[in-house]
C-alpha cells in the first residue's frame, strides 16, 4: 500500500513547505498554504521508484538546422482569435485561457469549438455545467447544428480513457481545469496538486495523440490563474480574456505563446447572441467621445501588431479629504504617480489637495509607456480647464527630467489617426540623426521635446494649439 505523507503547499505558487507557515517564502503570499496529502503513488497509478527511472536507452541528438515542416495549424476563421493564437491552433499544443468568472470564457470556447468542428473532430468537456445548459447556450449562439461533441465530466481518468484512441478528437476543450480531479490524489479539486496533475496528464496525452487541448483556468482575486503559476509553465500558450464588467468589450490577450507573438490582442463585443468580432476597435473605443471636453485626450497606441486609438480621460477636482484620492482604471497607478511628479517638479503644476481620476475609456487596459504624454496632456487639460483640440492624437514617453522621448512605430500610429479622420498630432521629436521627411500623410505634426512645451500649450492666452509644420 502506498504510504501517504502530508505536506504544505502554497496555493499561489506551488511551493512545498515542511510545516504550516502564515506567509509563503516562495511568493510572499499570506494565508495561501494548505495541507495536502501526498501519496507516493503517481497520479495514474504507476509506482514511483527513486532508484530506477527510465531504461537507460540512448537519446538521439539532431542538428539545429535540421529540416522541419512548419507546424500544421487549424484556423477557426474567427480572425480575432486566430491572430491572438499566432495564426491558428497548432496540433498537439496546449493552451490555457484565463479570465474572471462570467467574462465569457465558456462562450468564446464554445464558439471556437463550433467553428472548428466543420473540419475537425472537436470535443467540449464541461465540468461546470450540465449538458443541457451547454446545449441551451449553443442554441442561443446559433451553433447547435455544429457536429462538435459535448460531455459533462470531471473525472480525469474517464476523460483520458475516452480520448486515448486512434479516432479520438483533434481538438479538446476542458472547461475548467479547476473542476477536474484524479481520484488517486486525496486533495480537493482545484487544489494545486489536482490542477497540476490533471493538466499534466491531459497535456501528455495531447502531445502523444497530437490533439490540441484548450484549458479554461479560473482567476483569483489577485488576477492570476488560480492553482498556480506552474500551469503557465506547462502549456504552450497562455491567453487572458479580460474586460470591465459594465462594458460589452472583451479583450483576448496572449501573454505567452510558443507558436506566435505575445502582446497580440483580439477585440470582441459581448452581445445577446454571443461574442462578435470587432474589426475596427479604434472606431469603437472612440464612439462615445465628446468633442473638446477638458481632460479628454485620444492616445494613439499600439497593441501587439495593431495601432489602436483610445480615449484617456482625467479629472482633477478639489478634494475634501486629508489624503486626496488617486483612482486609476485601465492604466498603471505607479506610472500616473510618476507623470504627476514630473509635471509638478518640472512644470510647476500643483496637484496637492486635488483628487485625481484617470480612466481609459471602453474598458481597455493600456500598458505602453507611450501613453505618458497623453496622460500628461489629459491632466494638464483638466487642471487648466482648456480642452485639447478634438481632432488631435497624442503619444510619447516621458522621462524623469521632463523630456519627451521617441517611441516605436510612430508612422503606424499616425496612419491609424489619419484613417479615423484626425488632423493633428502631439508627438515626440525624432531621434537625432534620423533622416528623411516624416511620412505623416495629411496630419499636422506638433513635435515636443519636453513637458514644458506641452504645458505651455494650455496656458491662458496661449492661443489655439497649432502645428509647427510638417517634418
Ligand atoms: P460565460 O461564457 O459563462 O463566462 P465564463 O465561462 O468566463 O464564466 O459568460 C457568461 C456571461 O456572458 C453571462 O453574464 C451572460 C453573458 N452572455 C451574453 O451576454 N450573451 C450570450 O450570448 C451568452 C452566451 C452569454
Ligand atoms: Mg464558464
Amino acid at each position: 500500500m502506498a504510504r501517504s505523507t502530508t505536506r504544505f503547499v502554497c496555493q499561489a505558487c506551488g511551493a512545498i513547505h515542511p510545516r504550516w507557515v502564515g506567509k509563503c517564502d516562495g511568493c510572499d503570499a499570506w494565508n495561501s498554504i494548505i495541507e495536502e496529502t501526498a501519496s507516493e503513488t503517481a497520479p495514474m497509478g504507476k509506482k514511483v521508484s527513486g532508484k530506477r527511472s527510465g531504461r537507460g536507452r540512448k537519446i538521439d541528438f539532431v542538428e539545429l538546422d535540421g529540416k522541419i515542416e512548419p507546424a500544421p495549424r487549424r484556423m477557426t476563421k474567427i480572425d480575432e482569435f486566430d491572430r491572438v493564437t499566432g495564426g491558428g491552433l497548432v496540433n498537439g499544443s496546449a493552451l490555457l485561457i484565463g479570465g474572471d468568472p462570467g467574462i465569457g470564457k465558456s462562450t468564446l470556447l464554445l464558439q471556437v469549438t463550433a467553428a472548428l468542428a466543420n473540419g475537425a473532430r472537436c470535443a467540449y468537456i464541461s465540468g461546470e455545467e450540465a449538458e443541457h445548459q451547454v446545449q441551451l447556450r449553443a442554441t442561443r449562439l446559433g451553433v447547435e447544428k455544429s457536429p462538435a461533441q459535448l460531455a459533462a465530466a470531471t473525472d480525469m481518468r474517464d476523460i483520458l480513457a475516452s480520448l486515448d484512441n486512434a479516432d479520438g478528437p483533434d481538438v479538446v476543450v476542458i472547461d475548467s481545469i479547476q473542476t477536474m480531479y484524479i481520484d488517486a490524489l486525496e486533495s480537493a479539486p482545484g487544489s494545486v496538486a489536482q490542477v497540476r496533475a490533471c493538466a499534466q496528464e491531459i497535456i501528455r496525452l495531447a502531445k502523444r495523440r497530437g490533439f490540441t487541448v484548450l484549458l479554461v483556468g479560473h482567476v483569483t482575486k489577485e488576477g492570476t490563474i488560480a492553482g498556480p503559476r506552474v500551469l503557465e509553465h506547462m502549456v504552450d500558450t497562455v491567453l487572458y480574456f479580460e474586460g470591465e464588467r459594465g462594458h460589452q468589450f472583451r479583450i483576448l490577450r496572449a501573454v505567452k505563446n510558443r507558436f506566435g507573438p505575445t502582446d497580440e490582442i483580439g477585440v470582441f463585443e459581448m452581445t445577446d447572441r454571443g461574442l462578435v468580432e470587432v474589426t475596427n476597435p479604434s472606431a469603437l473605443f472612440l464612439a462615445e467621445r465628446q468633442d473638446e471636453a477638458t481632460g479628454s485626450v485620444v492616445f494613439a497606441g499600439i497593441e501587439g501588431s495593431r495601432p489602436m486609438l483610445v480615449e484617456i480621460q482625467a479629472l482633477v477636482a478639489p478634494s475634501p479629504l486629508a489624503t486626496p484620492r488617486r483612482a486609476v482604471v485601465g492604466w498603471d497607478s505607479n506610472r500616473l504617480a510618476m507623470v504627476m511628479a514630473v509635471l509638478e517638479a518640472r512644470c510647476g503644476l500643483q496637484f496637492g489637495g486635488n483628487d485625481i481620476y484617470l480612466n481609459v475609456a471602453g474598458g481597455l487596459r493600456v500598458s505602453e509607456p507611450a501613453a505618458d504624454l497623453a496622460v500628461a496632456a489629459a491632466l494638464t487639460s483638466s487642471i487648466s480647464g482648456r480642452p485639447v483640440p478634438a481632432e488631435t492624437v497624442v503619444f510619447g514617453e516621458i522621462g524623469l527630467s521632463g523630456e519627451v522621448r521617441p517611441v516605436g512605430q510612430a508612422e503606424a500610429r499616425l496612419k491609424e489617426a489619419e484613417k479615423l479622420g484626425f488632423t493633428a498630432a502631439l508627438l515626440p521629436g525624432r531621434r537625432k540623426g534620423t533622416k528623411g521627411k516624416r511620412a505623416a500623410g495629411g496630419l499636422d505634426l506638433h513635435e515636443l521635446r519636453d513637458l514644458d512645451e506641452l504645458t505651455r500649450l494650455f496656458e491662458p492666452g496661449a492661443g489655439p494649439i497649432r502645428a509647427v509644420g510638417n517634418g
